[in-house]
């Protein structure tokens, strides 16, 4: 994966690392628009982690207990982003939230994924607020980040119908797969300029 002349992007992690594995999985050719650079977590147990390094792909863990305050911890994370090179920050199940100053400091160069057709269902739990609140219809959202949380411009869903006997975890499954097609479709287009990422707007070219 290394030397490659396509998008440099660092992916944080917290734990499991699917949308991790299926953005390494579509973009793993040498000659890929996407180059992984980093893969960066804040729990040094994340399961992604393993998976990256068995990969060769370069990782680090942050964890947020080393640092005396959010501040230190954020211009850890800062610093290894730096010096990575990284041109775009794919959040893939990152469970910190980013402050306004990181977010000024990478803007328009941060993108997550979240399981629900945002604005719907921000924040955690999605799936069971998804059935409690009887959707029709769920989903996942690829959004830009700002400093509010999962309050970025949306740049694409997938939406998944709610089925009867749906429990969290049938709905979870079936909105992940969604999710590991969508989040490498994104990233793809933001690597090859089909999507224009400017001053919190996403536009096609
Ligand atoms: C995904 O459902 C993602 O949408 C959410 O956290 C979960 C992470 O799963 N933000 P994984 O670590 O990518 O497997």
């Amino acid at each position: 994966m290394a030397g490659g002349s396509g998008l440099k992007i660092a992916i944080f992690i917290s734990g499991r690392g699917s949308n991790m594995e299926a953005i390494l999985n579509a973009f793993g050719e040498p000659d890929s628009p996407v180059e992984t650079v980093l893969v960066l977590s804040d729990q040094a147990e994340a399961m992604g982690l393993k998976s990256a390094q068995s990969r060769g792909i370069t990782t680090i863990a942050i964890t947020r207990d080393n640092y005396e305050n959010r501040d230190a911890h954020e211009a850890a994370i800062t610093e290894a982003v730096e010096q990575s090179g990284t041109e775009l920050i794919c959040l893939a199940g990152f469970m910190r939230l980013l402050s306004a100053s990181f977010v000024a400091r990478f803007a328009d160069r941060i993108i997550n994924i979240h399981p629900s057709l945002l604005p719907r269902h921000k924040g955690l739990d999605t799936h069971k607020r998804a059935l409690e609140a009887g959707d029709e219809w769920h989903g996942c959202t690829v959004h830009l980040v700002n400093a509010e949380m999962d309050g970025g411009a949306v740049i694409a869903q997938a939406r998944v119908p709610v089925l009867p006997d749906d429990d969290e975890e049938s709905l979870a499954a079936r909105v992940l797969e969604q999710e590991h097609k969508l989040y490498p479709a994104v990233v793809g287009m933001i690597a090859k300029g089909e999507l224009v990422i400017k001053d919190g707007r996403v536009n096609p070219r």
